[in-house]
């Protein structure tokens, strides 16, 4: 049996490899400090869990979502959390669509823009389905470099003009996965002048706005003027209310773009079980009353930053996002050096490299620790780390 050719440009997914590495290490029987994956360590909070429990038990939503962007309760929640939160007015008659996780919306995205030999724009370090669902459709990811001393911002001036001209879609992703970087409005409004002037479609991955630290508001691509009319921003419930495993999401913004991919997502998925819609509308309708883990990620990138710096080792404190993004000591690959955290101190890390060219001499540590309660796992990890010199 051969499988389509599309598939042999497909690198390993990252994830899979480092879930290899681990369960080896757990089978010798070692005490792994697992900072690989950014997967929110605790619970979903109970009222929406509560809430879920009541509309399964409704059997409306036993049936397809027959609805065209999706359930209304949570399309019309999305929209007034656009408002609340961010002052952009969406319209969920047509401006949002319900996503099974940003990453399904993300990754069709591409089956909506790219045709064979088309450019997407792609942040390198990134997450890696913006590049691979580029490949996926046949098209070219033009790279552009996201480097420190740019806090890790793009050079939208860098990129060739025939490059721009001929890109149909360009990634971002504030707070920044795995840079823990962030954007400014002012940047947002660079990227809308940008796009504007080389007619192209931008879509920002938000999917770390609401995990920010020390009272930072992360800002939305959309409330930048003009941004409506040339992109959309996806959404995620996965980070925001411990939902990684539940699915769900929403694209906004631009009206023909909504439209673009519910064209492909309607011949490819049926939406999502409508309980969780609903449950999901009542986390984004009352965010503010419910418990979330920032004090505790909060406390974690402590411990984590100021125990390494105090061994010599030079970290920023991120503003947001669940991750710290390291600088490696001179001389190792980051695969070598996530290699020795793994074996001689039992502390699992994701090696830059993983993120693209770019994130060569740099690990992710994730400040989502399965088994931490107050920090103390990130302390056994830095005491541990200290001791390897
Ligand atoms: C930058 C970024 N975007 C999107 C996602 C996908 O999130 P979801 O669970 O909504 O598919 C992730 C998940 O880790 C991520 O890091």
């Amino acid at each position: 049996m051969r499988s389509a050719k599309r598939l042999e440009k497909i690198p390993p997914y990252l994830f899979s490899e480092i879930a290899r590495a681990k369960a080896k290490a757990l089978a010798e029987g070692k005490d792994l400090v697992d900072l690989g994956i950014g997967d929110p360590d605790q619970p979903t909070p109970q009222p929406i869990i509560d809430r879920l429990c009541r509309a399964a038990s409704t059997p409306v939503t036993h049936r397809y979502d027959e609805t065209p962007w999706g359930w209304q309760e949570f399309i019309e929640a999305a929209a007034a959390w656009m408002k609340r939160r961010f002052g952009v007015e969406v319209d969920p008659g047509g401006e949002i669509l319900l996503l099974i996780g940003s990453k399904e919306g993300l990754a069709h995205l591409s089956w909506a823009y790219i045709d064979p030999g088309d450019i997407s724009l792609v942040p390198d370090p990134a997450y890696t389905v913006y590049k691979i669902s580029t490949m996926l459709a046949g098209g070219a990811p033009y790279i552009m470099p996201l480097k420190e001393e740019r806090g890790f911002l793009p050079d939208l001036a860098a990129i060739p003009s025939d490059v721009a001209r001929a890109a149909k879609l360009m990634f971002l992703n504030y707070p920044n996965n795995p840079t823990g970087a962030v954007a400014s409005q002012e940047f947002f409004d660079e990227v809308v002048a940008f796009a504007r002037e080389y007619d192209i479609v931008v879509c920002h991955d938000a999917a770390y706005t609401e995990v920010a630290y020390d009272g930072y508001k992360a800002p939305s691509f959309l409330a930048s003027r003009g941004a409506k009319e040339i992109g959309i921003e996806m959404h995620s419930m996965s980070k925001t209310f411990n939902m990684t495993g539940w699915r769900i999401g929403f694209a906004a913004g631009n009206r023909d773009v909504v439209k673009a991919l519910n064209a492909i997502k309607s011949n490819v998925d049926s939406k999502q079980f409508p309980a969780i819609d609903i449950a999901s509308a009542y986390g984004l309708l009352h965010q503010d009353e419910l418990e979330n883990a920032l004090t505790l990620y909060q406390r974690r990138r402590d411990i984590l930053v100021d125990g390494l710096n105090a061994v010599g080792w030079k970290v920023t404190k991120p503003k947001a996002s669940l991750y710290v993004w390291t600088r490696i000591p001179e001389g190792h690959t980051s695969i070598d050096f996530a290699k020795r955290l793994l074996e001689e101190a039992g502390v699992l890390a994701v090696p830059g490299i993983g993120y693209g060219q770019y994130g060569e001499g740099y690990i992710r540590m994730s400040l989502t620790v399965s088994g931490d309660q107050n920090g103390e796992r990130l302390q056994e990890a830095v005491n541990r780390i200290a001791k390897l010199g």
